[in-house]
């Protein structure tokens, strides 16, 4: 065995002090807990739901009848505004003046939002959406970037009982209308532009010739970024101007426990994406429970010993277009009385060292990212880190993907200063991992006592009772064989329904292996029990941790003019995890060209956003095809890697393979 490869398979421990002060200070509470927690969850939950306020006490924990009903319902009756949660019990506490929301603009701008400030500002923007009509129970679209008012206004949304659905900038506006148009949002809340590494982008003029076609918009509510000219469509509003001229005074609206707190769509395996639906009290109550014991900072919920200005302080990297933003930037920090760290912009502006210049002037002790990110900061070198006191570091974080032996090894190296040897010792990496689906951590370490594995999430979290299954959905016992994902038992964070599909709720998650929720994941377990993640099962591409449907990207290639067929599949690639990789049988007639490469590639990004961009594009004569005419996406892959393609036995038209490794040859 090389050192590496000794050193890959190391334990490594969370730095001992950690543990002295945690909320769960040894792995036998942790293993007690977690059994108390899947043996009687009502108890558990019970105990968790003390955290939040709620108007009315809920009358029963949860209404499933059996262990494995996903579709029960949590803390049934009671009545709670999640808005009032994160916000207004804090100034009603007494701690009005206290930090809340740290927003750090691209340009060093800083908003220091106590938790008054955040009140009020909530509060006037909320009146301005009651203002333009919106009530309890309407969709807002909010596309923005990472603007204060992203935050502000999601929290209003959240005040009033609207229903926010939530855009990731980087998207395109059609990808906009498209989930406008599934859940009918009436007003879309959009910026004028953006501000991106220094320069001003177009934002809202995107949706020139789109948003007319959108017939459930009532306004298009525009923030004042830049104030750079923008064209003028007649049913904008200037919501900078509304918002000012505001009252501070809005009450919260009581909610039922399981009203929707929001959408957020995302990518599955078939078709549109799906609009996955959040729930008011489960979600909060999961996402502050895990967000209290994996990472253990100090809060308003619990000081610790602490003052409350000198309270931990939580950066989240993530944009809040996807559901890491929502659940860890916004709604577990605040409601458990944490201060939580926005960044407006990228990592590598104005300098390469810009997240831990952050961390320093901003005093972070929990800082949270992605693998891919932490690759692209890794290549720039030690340097760039070192530069930055980055002493107040307490623990680090990644999500998304698979966090790999290089970058994991320099997170703990460079960043965390852990040791080596026989027993190494350092800050630790809490390897969360989660979905849309789930509302929070379902696999992750107590950041304070679980010695980790690289590149393993560890265990589960409390209430979760992960299962390996095999294509019968038998449990698969024997360790290090890869198994399809599942859980044994819901929890009050998983997603009621498909907004308007319910029946895709059902058949997505919950058909494949009966009585079990299916993540769609690849997973294995290890001796010692603990389980790695590996990779997708389906057709979803992960490129730079964003989750991406290969059917959204095909429907985009598809609409060149010149484009027949396309079918995409995931590429290894260095520092994003993997790319497109898109087979593109062209119309008859038409020269298969590499100029016409570049104008596909930026007609997709057009088309789905800049986020989505086919890496390498081979021409084909045809797809493989089974005989019922599904594309046989196996083979692609294995075409595309260049590994062994199996059998084809199956296909309609077993020729074309040939073709296609020779072709993919030929792309060296
Ligand atoms: C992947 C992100 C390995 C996984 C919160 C999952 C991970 C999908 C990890 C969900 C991790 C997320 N290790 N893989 N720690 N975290 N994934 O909905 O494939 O954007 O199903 O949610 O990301 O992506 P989503």
């Amino acid at each position: 065995m090389s050192e590496s490869d000794k050193e890959k398979q190391k334990i490594y421990y969370p730095n001992p002090e950690l543990a002295t002060n945690a909320r769960i200070k040894s792995m036998d509470t942790y293993k007690e807990m977690w059994k108390k927690s899947v043996d009687n969850p009502r108890e558990f939950w019970a105990e968790e739901a003390k955290m939040v306020t709620f108007s009315e006490p809920y009358k029963e924990v949860w209404t499933g009848s059996t262990p494995e009903d996903f579709v029960g319902k949590w803390f049934q009756g009671g009545k709670l505004n999640v808005c009032y949660n994160c916000v207004d019990r804090w100034v009603e506490k007494g701690y009005g003046n206290e930090k809340s929301l740290v927003w750090i603009g691209e340009d060093d701008t800083v908003k220091n939002y106590t938790f008054k400030a955040l009140q009020d500002e909530v509060s006037k923007t909320a009146n301005a959406l009651k203002e333009l009509g919106v009530k309890k129970g309407d969709r807002v679209c909010l596309w923005l970037p990472m603007i204060s008012e992203l935050a502000v206004t999601m929290l209003a949304c959240a005040r009033i009982g609207a229903i926010h659905s939530i855009v990731f900038g980087g998207f395109s506006a059609s990808s906009v209308k498209d989930r406008i148009d599934d859940s009918d949002c009436t007003v879309l809340v959009v910026a004028d532009e953006v501000r991106r590494s220094g320069k001003a982008r177009p934002m809202k003029k995107n949706l020139e010739g789109i948003i007319e076609t959108c017939p459930s918009i009532e306004h298009v509510a525009v923030v004042k970024v830049t104030g750079g000219d923008v064209w003028k469509y007649e049913k904008d509003v200037d919501f900078t101007a509304l918002v000012e001229k505001q009252s501070i005074e809005c009450p919260c609206e009581p909610m039922d426990s399981e009203d929707v707190l929001f959408i957020l769509y995302t990518s599955g395996t078939t078709g549109k994406p799906k609009g996955v639906v959040h729930t008011t009290a489960g979600f909060l109550v999961y996402g502050m429970s895990t967000n209290k014991y994996v990472w253990d900072y100090s809060c308003l919920i619990d000081l610790k010993g602490v003052e409350p200005k000198d309270r931990d302080v939580w950066y989240c990297t993530a944009d809040i277009g996807w559901i890491t933003g929502h659940t860890q930037i916004i709604y577990s920090p605040l409601a458990l009385g944490a201060i939580t760290v926005m960044y407006e912009g990228v990592p590598t502006w104005p300098h390469k060292g810009r997240f831990w210049e952050i961390c320093e002037k901003y005093g972070v002790t929990h800082f949270y990212t992605a693998p891919t990110a932490i690759r692209a900061l890794m290549r720039f070198g030690d340097a760039e880190v070192n530069k930055w006191n980055l002493e107040k570091l307490k623990m680090l974080g990644t999500v998304g993907e698979v966090c790999n032996w290089p970058e994991w090894k320099w997170y703990w190296d460079v960043v965390g200063k852990g040791s080596g040897g026989e027993k190494p010792v350092g800050r630790p990496i809490v390897d969360s991992y989660w979905q849309t689906e789930t509302g929070s951590y379902m696999m992750v370490n107590l950041g304070a006592i679980t010695p980790m594995k690289p590149g393993s999430c560890t265990f589960p979290y409390f209430g979760i009772n992960p299962v390996l299954l095999n294509e019968e959905g038998e449990k698969n016992t024997e360790p290090m064989t890869q198994s399809y994902f599942a859980y044994d038992m819901p929890w009050p964070g998983l997603m009621r329904t498909v907004w308007g599909d319910h029946d895709r709720f059902v058949q997505t998650y919950l058909t494949k292996f009966p009585g079990h929720y299916f993540t769609g994941d690849y997973a294995q377990i290890d001796a010692e029990g603990y389980y790695f993640i590996l990779g997708r099962s389906d057709d979803v591409i992960k490129v730079s941790g964003h989750r991406l449907g290969s059917a959204e990207v095909e429907a985009a290639i598809n609409s060149h003019p010149k484009v027949a067929e396309s079918a995409v599949c995931p590429y290894p690639h260095s520092m994003k995890g993997s790319t497109i990789f898109a087979y593109i049988t062209l119309m008859q007639g038409v020269e298969k060209a590499e100029e016409l490469k570049a104008e596909i590639v930026a007609h997709v990004r057009s088309v789905a956003g800049p986020t989505v961009k086919p890496e390498i594009i081979m021409f084909s004569d045809a797809l493989p095809k089974t005989r019922s005419g599904k594309i046989m996406r196996r083979v692609l892959k294995a075409i595309a890697t260049m590994a062994d393609i199996g059998d084809v036995m199956t296909l309609s038209n077993p020729e074309v393979v040939q073709h296609l490794i020779d072709e993919r040859a030929k792309l060296g």
